[in-house]
């Protein structure tokens, strides 16, 4: 099989470690001038220009991308890809939103074609934004779930995802059972699951809507292949938890409720976390589970603030990723939500520095899935999933970079200011999806593998 080559060249940043267990500084690599070389959609090498052009192979001649950066692709690790038609909805606290905007919208894709129309437009705003990776919720149908995957199959982007269970509590267009969702999970897990770049994530909506039997389908299905994510909502609205202390009496607290059914374990992410105790982020410490820090949707429906430098504080360290939670959040783009998560630190009094926040965005958000030894860097061995950043993208922030005196300022100026205007062109698994500056259609499906 002969292998195909590609090499790209510019200012380039990557997160190296934990930005929140020691200092930023040993935490951030930077290379003025960098090359990044790409074989069969894997980095091969990456470093300095002057140290690895002679590894460059005849014939290829890498694409330059002087004054921009080379970043890893974004990671959003908390999204759902049928609320893109009511981001923005005015005025509702979640429970109510959910009722109000929420379950209509997502009873729309009760038709199949909706669904495909929806997922080609969700995986274009992804890369738009810079994100080549995102765990995603569907809809209740199974084939909320095809559409998407095929549309990411398309493009060859890592994406985890799966169809939202729900046997009581909702709609009853939107209801299943738990034999029905269990059994259609396991159809989809079959078929998608490992399948090239797609993985399939058990996907519970939240407590209140599944019963205990759901819960207990759901751990089965995690038991049913190797490698099987899990995706659901945990403590992020008061009137939320306090109807997840009615239905489940027995519970300690409304992560017992995941932890008794078997779900609180590695590779599961729980979105929000808003509301927790002390022994709660000890439990997510020792299972080794995960928390989606959603900033944007939190201010928008009012949940409150996540405690950041809480969850994180390296007596006991959970993992963070950092997720959009489009619609409840209102952008798709990770610099927009650390603009937020910037904000919502300095409500508790801490500062959340460039480092920390592009960690969160990159290799913490992966190392939250555990798929830190793949995606999230730009190193050898990674998947080439990389997105161009553009500091000059408005002339605000044009004008504003001439000021940066530091590569450190000069991120935090990209997620003060950035959004998707400052991803100049992604990358996935080596090949250019998304040109900003392209006439015409600034999308291109790969060239098959
Ligand atoms: N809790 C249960 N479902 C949802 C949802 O769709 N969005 C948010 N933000 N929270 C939820
Ligand atoms: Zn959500």
């Amino acid at each position: 099989m002969v292998s195909s080559l590609a090499a790209l060249r510019g200012p380039a940043v990557t997160l190296v470690d934990d930005p929140f267990a020691q200092a930023s500084r040993a935490c951030l690599q930077y290379h003025e001038d960098a090359l990044v070389l790409i074989e069969d959609g894997t980095i091969r090498a990456f470093g300095p220009y002057a140290e690895l052009r002679d590894t460059v192979p005849d014939g290829i001649t890498p694409e330059h991308f002087p004054g921009h950066l080379l970043a890893p692709g974004f990671i959003d690790t908390h999204v759902h890809y049928p609320q893109l038609q009511m981001i923005g909805a005015f005025g509702a606290q979640l429970l109510e939103w959910l009722d109000t905007y929420t379950f209509p919208a997502e009873m729309s894709f009760a038709d199949a074609a909706h669904a495909e129309r929806v997922a080609k437009l969700f995986l274009r705003e992804l890369l738009r934004a810079g994100t080549t990776t995102a765990m995603v919720y569907c809809t209740v149908h199974p084939h909320s779930v095809e559409a998407f995957f095929a549309e990411s199959e398309r493009f060859n982007t890592r994406m985890i995802a799966g169809k939202v269970l729900m046997d009581r509590n909702a709609p009853s267009p939107l209801l299943d059972t738990a034999q029905r969702g269990h059994d259609e999970s396991l159809a989809l897990i079959e078929r998608w699951h490992g399948r090239g770049r797609q993985l399939y994530c058990v996907t519970p909506r939240f407590a209140p809507t599944s019963t205990d039997a759901q819960l207990e389908a759901a751990a089965a299905l995690l038991k049913s292949r190797d490698g099987l994510f899990l995706q659901t909502h945990l403590c992020e609205n008061p009137g939320e938890v306090e109807w997840v202390r009615e239905l489940f009496p027995a519970r300690s607290s409304y992560l017992d409720v995941y932890a008794h059914a078997g779900l609180v374990r590695p590779r599961s992410m729980f979105g929000h976390a808003v509301h927790m105790h002390e022994h709660d982020f000890c439990t997510c410490h020792q299972t080794g589970a995960g928390l989606a820090h959603c900033p944007t949707s939190n201010l928008f429906l009012g949940s409150g603030l996540f405690k950041l430098f809480e969850a994180t504080d390296p007596r006991r360290p959970v993992k963070v990723g950092l997720g959009t939670d489009v619609g409840a959040g209102t952008s798709l783009s990770q610099l927009q939500t650390l603009n937020e998560a910037y904000k919502v630190a300095a409500l508790a009094g801490h500062k959340l520095d460039a480092v920390q926040g592009f960690y969160l965005a990159t290799l913490g958000s992966a190392r939250a899935l555990g798929f830190d030894d793949r995606l999230g860097r730009l190193a050898p061995g990674h998947e080439a999933d990389i997105c161009v950043l553009d500091p000059h993208a408005t002339p605000l922030m044009a004008f504003r970079a001439g000021y940066c005196a530091s590569i450190e300022e000069l991120l935090f100026m990209l997620m003060t200011l950035g959004d998707d205007r400052a991803v100049r062109a992604t990358y996935v698994a080596g090949q250019r999806v998304y040109d900003r500056d392209r006439a015409g259609d600034p999308f291109h499906l790969p060239d098959a593998a």
